[in-house]
């Protein structure tokens, strides 16, 4: 059996070992880590090997792992029955979440859909959009990444394993998203370029656009932060071409980047809004929201079994009740800038540190072959990621040549020191390894 970094403990061989005849191998595993148990910012495998977690389950636990009023929810609810059919009868619970969701969004935005996951909320954001114009085409961005069933897959465009063998896809027309590192672009001219090519697709698809899809960060692409202006550009296009604004907030809500929703962060107001992977503490939980006038489908244009489930509503309740009392938006502001200027003093001391940025607690750091060239360091991330594994701290790729750090919001400034001496030690061992002459 091959191993990914160096060969975990012996139940978590033999567990992988299970996992490789059983499991889809369409999965990607970074490394060989086999999860115990989770406690706030900390992760056991099953051999009791202790890890900090920088990767929350890939942005989902927001509120910490087995956060204690999240389970005493859950308790409570599992008494009293887990399963209504919401889409045929009514329950209280699934309105109250509803009703307390929609206080944290902007004033328009006020009903609600609900479903199972990031991919269904978006799909149900893409079938919205089509039903309200009654038109065919949507604009998404290069590098998004929107999920993986074929509504949002057409829209994906993050790596090609994604799509290959998918097509035909739905009809969608993809645009440049500003990477102002990658371009070499000023941020105001990488914003322009991208909103001239955006309008140029807008003016051919004219009356026939739905919707613009996008991401306020891109997250899977590489936890790229755009220009401010380049979303309030988007939201001016697309009140002047008649297309409503989607955004994907399924990566970088829920306080992710310090306010409830990332676009906020750009003063910008969307049409419709996709959530998902934190706001249910760590249940199954979407919810697309759009102003009651946008969201005018009629009975059994869409639905689904699972959709207010009792036990996904009582977490995702008690997740944002959490998240408000804990003022988590304001720590990941102030954690993350810890974390982002450590990590600034950083680049100026290694080669293979090309860029950090990032919002809040979702910051990425792209690492290159050298400064000059920024030529992808796809083998040094792998490297960095494998060598802080063995040390301790799980961390996530993204994009080519990305590490993303986007650790539980609960963060003491304590363990993000920890985890940046880590990340520090296995930098320089990269360095020292790959490092060119
Ligand atoms: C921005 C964004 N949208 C949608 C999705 C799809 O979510 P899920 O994997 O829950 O279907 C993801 C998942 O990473 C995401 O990051």
């Amino acid at each position: 059996m091959k191993f990914i970094c160096r060969k975990p403990g012996d139940k978590s061989v033999e567990i992988i070992r299970r996992d490789a005849a059983v499991i889809s191998p369409s999965l990607t595993r970074e490394y060989s880590f086999v999860f115990k148990k989770g406690r706030d910012c900390y992760i056991w495998d099953v051999d009791g090997r202790r890890y900090l977690d920088f990767a929350a389950g890939v942005a989902v636990a927001n509120i910490g792992h087995a956060n204690p009023e999240v389970k005493e929810a859950i308790i409570r609810q599992l008494s009293l029955g887990t399963h209504c059919g919401f889409s045929d009868f009514y329950a209280e619970l699934p309105v109250e979440f509803a009703e307390y969701l929609v206080s944290f969004l902007p004033g328009q935005l006020d009903t609600v859909f609900l479903s199972n996951s990031g991919t269904e909320s978006v799909e149900a954001a893409y079938k919205l959009a089509r039903w309200h114009t009654n038109k065919k085409w949507v604009v998404a961005f290069e590098n998004a990444f929107h999920g993986r069933t074929m509504g949002s897959l057409s829209m994906t465009k993050s790596k090609p394993v994604q799509r290959n063998r998918f097509a035909p896809f739905l009809p969608v027309k993809h645009v440049p998203y500003p990477y102002p590192y990658r371009m070499n672009m000023a941020d105001g001219e990488c914003a322009d370029y991208c909103l001239e090519r955006l309008e140029d697709v807008l003016r051919d698809l004219r009356n026939r656009c739905a919707a613009v899809f996008l991401e306020p960060i891109q997250g899977e692409g590489g936890y790229i932060v755009p220009p401010k202006e380049f979303l309030a550009g988007v939201r001016e296009l697309c009140d002047e071409y008649g297309v409503l604004l989607c955004d994907d907030e399924v990566q970088a809500g829920c306080y992710r980047t310090g306010r409830f929703l990332a676009i906020d962060n750009f003063g910008v107001e969307p049409d419709v809004v996709s959530l998902s992977k934190a706001i249910g503490g760590g249940i199954p939980l979407g919810a697309t929201v759009a102003r009651r006038e946008i969201m005018d489908w009629v009975p059994g244009s869409h639905a689904n079994t699972f959709g207010g489930n009792l036990l996904a509503c009582a977490a995702g309740l008690a997740t944002l009740r959490f998240m408000e009392k804990e003022r988590l938006g304001e720590k990941a502001v102030k954690v993350g800038a810890f974390i982002k200027k450590k990590l600034q003093r950083m680049m100026e001391d290694y080669e293979i540190i090309g860029d950090v940025r990032g919002l809040g607690l979702m910051i990425g750091v792209e690492i290159v072959k050298d400064k000059q060239t920024k030529e992808y360091g796809t083998k040094e991330r792998s490297s960095i990621l494998c060598n802080a594994f063995e040390k301790g701290l799980v961390l996530l790729p993204a994009g080519k040549s990305v590490i993303r750090i986007c650790p539980p919001l609960t963060l003491e400034k304590q363990d993000a020191e920890r985890g940046l001496e880590i990340l520090e030690d296995s930098i320089t061992e990269t360095e020292n390894k790959y490092r060119r002459r």
